[in-house]
């Protein structure tokens, strides 16, 4: 049914509960719905432990969930085996986390090429889409050094540079400018901008930096394994109940 396909992201009733031993269990989320369009820059903003991170490793298959679905164009990714969810989400999803991790001795062509290399890709072949990767977010000219000769920004957009080497449909973002001072963070925010507007690739980051929620045009709110609010004006509200309770 192809209106079911209109949302690349849609998620019905999704709780997580992470067992602690015995019949003990922490909540991570509590009842989450949320649909996200193709073309979407999303930004889910909330306190720590509100279950940002475990709604990300959801949604790109890496936990499984207690109740709920998760449907990927479509696809309900919990009802494939965990082999095909494992090649689902390296073919459909690229991922950023706070700080990219580098084999240190690659370049960073290589360390972008890694993960076609490793499933056993011609070196050359993986080497062009590496650097057309690289050549999209106007990276081009560090492909032969090495990640740790690069600022911590540039790190960062080259982490994005690897994720999109799949030709991805979304790219999940968990705090990527989190370990960065304020103009690497602008470098990578307008990287991903350009990858949402130019590129047309989904975007789902978590942020806690409020200057960037206008960057977005889908803004969720998260508190205590729960959306309390979708939408602007409801995230601004949100933030400002916050700090009224610290001010
Ligand atoms: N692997 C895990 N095992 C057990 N409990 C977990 C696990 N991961 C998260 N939790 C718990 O689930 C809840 C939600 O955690 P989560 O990491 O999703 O929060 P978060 O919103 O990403 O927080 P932060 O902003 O600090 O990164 C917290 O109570 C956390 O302690
Ligand atoms: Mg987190």
């Amino acid at each position: 049914m192809e209106h079911e396909h209109h949302k690349i992201v849609k998620i019905e009733g999704l709780k997580k509960e992470y067992p602690l031993g015995g019949d003990r269990s922490t909540p991570a989320l509590l009842g989450v719905d949320l649909e996200i369009n193709a073309t979407d820059f999303a930004i889910i903003y909330g306190p720590s432990g509100c279950g940002k991170s475990t709604l990300l490793h959801t949604i790109v298959g890496l936990e499984p969930p207690t109740a709920g679905k998760v449907l990927i164009r479509g696809t309900d990714i919990y009802h494939l085996n965990e082999e095909k969810r494992s090649v689902f989400r390296s073919q459909k999803f690229g991922m950023v986390y706070q700080s990219a991790f580098w084999v240190k001795a690659l370049s960073v062509w290589e360390n972008v090429a890694l993960p076609l290399l490793i499933t056993g890709q011609p070196e050359k072949r993986a080497k062009r889409q590496a650097l057309d990767a690289l050549e999209e977010l106007e990276l081009g000219q560090y492909a032969n050094k090495r990640p740790m000769q690069l600022s911590g920004g540039e790190q960062q957009r080259v982490g994005l540079a690897r994720a999109l080497i799949n030709n991805p449909w979304i790219v999940v973002a968990d705090e990527p400018t989190g370990n960065l001072d304020t103009h690497s963070a602008d470098m990578v925010m307008d990287t991903f901008q350009q990858l949402n507007k130019k590129s047309k690739r989904t975007v789902i980051m978590v942020t806690h930096n409020l200057i960037y929620l206008p960057m977005a045009n889908k803004h969720v709110a998260m508190r205590d394994g729960r959306i309390t609010s979708v939408g602007l004006a409801g995230v601004k509200e949100e933030i400002r109940q916050e700090l009224a309770g610290v001010l």
